[in-house]
């Protein structure tokens, strides 16, 4: 990029995807636009609509909390609080190979895992992209997809050499299924509800171990479903198998969630189950669907409102909409629509590209926070390239600062829910720390710092005893020392509820 920064030039995306930059010198009188007060005047209405006080929020915790334990004590409630049958921590001693199959959101995932004890591990794996009919076609046809995956992966990797498997043996399955199940058993697990925008039929109310038992039937592979988990559990287990501090795990990528260790005397509705109770158990919260249908407790924009009649699933996983990656970018770009009809934003301009729902993907808001220049060339280039929008640099400061609100009231949001499980389990005293992983917390800037600085709002000081930190691979390593969790157990010979 020349230093004037003038001119044209490219920018290398995150995704890798590069862009054109334009810079103009005298784009203020190029077309219409709104000046620079208008569009402070417009950001003053929206600050006060995404912004969040503490006090509202420690008014949430107190609802999420007693959501949490309503859960734990009925049955088939909105936030399902559902017992994963994981009991206890890992000892780190876990050994041996171990496959997990990963079905989260936008990608399926392939791994070996070797387990080598301490806390130690090695992965192989391969990435298969969904494509959006896989994701609504037929359920059983999708369990045939991750088979077939699962086929190929295990002839390229097993086949021959080295890792090839031995006449007779069995490798133990992991698999991830990143959706909300209730389980019996450890390797059961009734779909309640299809999220983030997936609606495969033939699926819901039905058992999806079942399900894929049938399909990896068809290809008589050499491997047994061992576990079917979560991936808020499988980071639980994979954090604290590397970091004992770890007591609850969080996932803020296309959906987000939590899942955690709890007593099993703590959980009245199992009390039918006859399980020790002074056993531990990991709790799959599914957290997103926080004040679902009702919407009592979370301050929804009409936006949101907008983003949840529109999905797949109106009135279900609201906290999930306001937070997750797959919705932020949309969030957004309804607020430029509505800006656009008002005749404020783009006049003279066609703004046909930006009018179409879901195409401001959640990265351009990590992309436009991150921008490092004074001109905004990023946000130059992402209006330029993907939309084909000029844009003003009053314009520009005014999308980004409204990125900021969006991110900033998920990250608080996110530090609400984090706050009720730590004020259930009293964890504030002794402090914890918070396994976290997903697109979110990963790639967009600032948003464990928003977090933390949440946790503080709501706790005062002793927030800071809460930290999250970036998370081992839950889907992949947790999945398969979960399965080497159970099969110890099978071996141990408590075959009750594993
Ligand atoms: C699902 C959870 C999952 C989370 C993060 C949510 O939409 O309901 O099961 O843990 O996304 O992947």
């Amino acid at each position: 990029m020349p230093a004037s920064r003038r001119g044209s030039g490219s920018v290398t995306l995150l995704t890798g995807q590069t862009i054109a930059i334009h810079t103009r010198t005298q784009d203020e009188e190029d077309l219409p636009h709104a000046t620079k007060k208008t569009m402070a005047d417009h950001l003053r209405k929206y600050e006060s609509l995404f912004t969040l006080t503490p006090q509202r929020m420690r008014m949430i915790v107190e609802a999420f909390t007693e959501t949490l334990e309503l859960g734990l004590n009925k049955p088939n409630q909105i936030v399902p609080m559902i017992p994963t049958f994981v009991f206890g921590w890992p000892t780190g001693q876990e050994k041996g190979d171990f496959l997990a199959l990963d079905l989260g959101g936008t990608n399926l995932r392939v791994c070996l895992v070797t387990l080598q004890g301490e806390g130690k591990f090695e992965i192989t794996q391969t990435k298969y992209r969904l494509t959006e009919d896989q994701k609504q076609d037929d359920g059983q046809k999708l369990f045939d997809f991750c088979a077939e995956c699962l086929n190929t992966f295990v002839e390229t990797n097993m086949g021959e050499g080295e890792g090839q498997l031995k006449p007779g043996q069995c490798l133990p399955l992991g698999f991830t299924f990143s959706y909300p199940c209730s389980q019996e058993r450890i390797d059961h697990g009734e779909l309640i509800r299809w999220t983030k925008g997936f609606g495969a039929g033939n699926t819901e109310g039905r058992d999806v171990a079942a399900m894929f038992k049938k399909s990896l039937e068809k290809f008589q592979l050499p491997i047994q479903l061992t576990a079917l988990i979560n991936d808020t559990t499988g980071t639980l287990i994979a954090s604290h198998y590397v970091n004992p501090r770890t007591k609850i795990a969080v996932i803020f990528g296309t959906g987000c969630n939590a899942a955690y260790m709890e007593h099993v005397k703590d959980v009245p509705k199992i009390e039918n189950l006859g399980i020790d109770p002074a056993a531990e158990m990991a709790i799959n919260c599914e957290w997103g669907a926080f004040d679902s249908f009702e919407h009592e407790h979370l301050p929804r924009t009409k936006y949101d409102t907008i983003v949840d009649d529109t999905s797949n699933k109106p009135g279900e996983q609201a906290f999930e909409k306001l937070i997750s990656g797959r919705y932020l970018g949309e969030i957004l770009r309804l607020v430029l629509c509505e800006l656009i009809d008002e005749g404020v934003l783009f006049l003279g301009q066609n703004t046909y590209k930006l009018e179409r729902p879901y195409i401001f993907d959640t990265a351009f808001l990590s992309l436009m926070e991150s921008d490092p220049t004074d001109e905004l060339l990023m946000v130059i280039g992402i209006f330029t390239h993907f939309f084909a929008l000029e844009t003003t640099l009053a314009e520009r400061q005014f999308f980004r600062a409204l990125a900021k609100l969006i991110g900033r009231r998920a990250a608080r949001l996110s530090a609400c829910g984090i706050a009720a499980i730590v004020s259930k389990m009293g964890y504030l005293e002794e402090g914890c720390s918070v396994g976290a992983d997903g697109s979110l917390y990963n790639k967009y800037p600032g948003f464990a710092d928003r977090v933390h600085e949440g946790l503080q709002d709501i706790f005062g000081d002793k927030g800071r005893n809460i930290i999250t930190h970036h998370a081992e691979d839950g889907s992949g390593v947790g999945s398969a020392i979960i399965a080497a969790m159970t099969k110890n157990r099978k071996d141990a010979g408590l075959y009750l509820h594993v």
